[in-house]
């Protein structure tokens, strides 16, 4: 890393950031998948097949976000983006608006969001909060079952990875929080990263995953408790040139 050029920063979340908001994640006990199947929800086959029930699903969970709040790890992220002095993203799995809800501004949801449709016919993308229907006509082009939530489903290619590929390939700093590490290509970007050069990769979860081997430093605990301590270190270490 240069002396001059500030380092660039690069954040990996997952459904355990939102987790202590009260947001499902996906995998374990009480994960989203436990009580579907992801092939009866969470795919465009899914979606021409029974349309009624991918909507109930997404509805659920739409309507579920006016329950919930931002938590301390989404504010400590938020800190971390304002007062970092280099290049800074933060890359997320998830498709609630808990960091944006926070302040988040240098954010890409590469799995797409649950407060935004889009129309299959005229491909507009709108802001959503209300339950959508097989019924629901596109306000854009008026067609009627058209609409569906811009959610990136399995089989489908992720949102921004040109430009994710590109952030990766220039991190000095890469930090994973909250993810299982099982869904790709999220869980082959702190490989790529270390591939390329990057020195300190950081992940955050409960418990070691599937991918714990490619960072350089593990820290197990709530994101809550860990990731506003991990920010202070940071923001320590930057200023005095450790990073
Ligand atoms: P998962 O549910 O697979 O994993 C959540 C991870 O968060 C697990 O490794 C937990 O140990 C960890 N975790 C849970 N609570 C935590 C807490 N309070 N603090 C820290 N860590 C905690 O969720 P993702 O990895 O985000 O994709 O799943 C990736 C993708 O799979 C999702 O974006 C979704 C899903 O299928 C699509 O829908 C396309």
């Amino acid at each position: 890393m240069s002396g001059l050029i500030p380092p660039s920063l690069v954040i990996l979340s997952g459904a355990g950031l939102s987790a202590e908001s009260g947001v499902a994640t996906f995998r374990g006990a009480d994960g989203l998948w436990e009580g579907h199947r992801i092939e009866d929800v969470a795919t465009p086959e899914a979606f021409k097949r029974q349309p009624e029930l991918v909507h109930r699903f997404y509805n659920l969970r739409r309507a579920g976000l006016k329950t919930v709040e931002p938590n301390a790890a989404h504010h400590a992220l938020v800190r971390l983006e304002r007062e970092w002095p280099g290049a800074f993203v933060h890359i997320t799995q998830n498709v609630d608006d808990l960091n944006e809800r926070a302040g988040a501004m240098k954010l890409l949801h590469m799995h797409g969001e649950l407060g935004k449709v889009r129309c299959v016919w005229c491909r507009v993308v709108l802001p959503w909060q209300d339950d959508l229907e097989t019924t629901t006509p596109c306000p854009e082009c008026g067609r009627t079952g058209k609409l569906r939530p811009d959610i990136v489903w399995f089989g489908e290619m992720p949102y921004y990875i040109d430009e994710i590929m590109r952030v990766l390939e220039k991190a000095d700093v890469f930090l994973c929080i909250g993810t299982s590490g099982v869904v790709y290509p999220a869980a082959g970007f702190a490989r790529l990263a270390a591939d390329h050069g990057c020195q300190r990769l950081i992940e955050v979860n409960l418990e070691s995953t599937g991918i714990s081997n490619h960072f350089t430093e593990r820290r197990h605990g709530p994101a809550t408790v860990e990731v506003p301590k991990l920010v202070d270190e940071l923001l320590a270490d930057v200023a005095c040139g450790k990073v």
